[in-house]
């Protein structure tokens, strides 16, 4: 009994670099208004200068190289996890009419935000766990900084590598050497949250068991990269 007791402590706390946490309802700390509002003022001071912030610099560099590589007319974009919508900004500022975007949140406060602050794109609440999108309805999928925020961080992305029928962009993804693993970490003020460090080699395993692989990779940061994820050409 007492043994029981103690292991649930020990699952409800995990220790992070800023002491223990309790990880009750921890994914939950996304649905909260002040956490969307703090993500609302963080992107309006950068999307003022976007090219000098290194995910939004990546993340256009990524869209040109598709542009580029493939034979798009007008692109079906799904961002799930979008937060407050701010790629969907992008897009329109330097790829007008080009894409039909929508973004994918489970926080309602986030996409109360996007919504009233971008009339081009759409926005859903949606939860990637018990989703009812259907992504063969859309040319690329972007999950950006989403699964560094889950702890079962394999369950979500075999959810993106199962249903993927387009181009998947992984951006923002955190590298490791060791195996792959996810920590508590500090998101916004006043809120913890998951970091999560793939292993490369575990990461294309997977993807080749789904019949995929890493198209192109693009450097975001240090150990920080955005990965670009395609269909295996079937040979006939
Ligand atoms: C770190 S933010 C990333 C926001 C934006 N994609 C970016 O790259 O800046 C993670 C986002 O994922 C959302 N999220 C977390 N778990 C989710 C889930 N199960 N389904 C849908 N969205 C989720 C959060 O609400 C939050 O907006």
């Amino acid at each position: 009994m007492l043994k029981r007791l103690a292991g649930k402590v020990r699952d409800q706390f995990r220790l992070s670099k800023s002491g223990l946490v309790n990880t009750n309802n921890l994914k939950d700390s996304w649905k909260a208004e002040d956490v969307a509002r703090q993500q609302a003022e963080l992107v309006e001071k950068e999307l003022q200068d976007p090219l000098s912030v290194a995910p939004f610099k990546t993340f256009i560099d990524v869209i040109k190289y598709i542009i580029e590589n493939y034979d798009y007319k007008v692109i079906n974009f799904l961002d799930v996890g979008c937060g407050v919508g701010h790629y969907s900004e992008l897009l329109h500022r330097y790829f007008p009419g080009q894409f039909l975007y929508t973004g994918s949140d489970f926080s309602e406060s986030m996409i109360k935000i996007a919504t009233e602050q971008r009339p081009h794109s759409q926005f859903i609440v949606d939860d990637i766990f018990d989703s009812r999108i259907d992504f063969s309805e859309y040319d690329i999928v972007m999950a950006s900084a989403l699964v560094d925020v889950i702890e079962d961080f394999w369950s979500v992305l075999d959810i993106f590598f199962r249903n993927s029928t387009g181009l998947l962009i992984l951006h923002r993804q955190r590298i490791t050497d060791k195996k792959s693993y996810s920590e508590v970490a500090p998101g916004y003020k006043g809120q913890f949250t998951y970091a999560t460090y793939l292993n490369m080699h575990e990461l294309e395993d997977r993807l080749s068991a789904c019949d995929l692989y890493i198209k192109e990779r693009f450097n975001v940061a240090d150990g920080i990269y955005s990965f670009l994820i395609d269909k295996k050409k079937v040979n006939s």
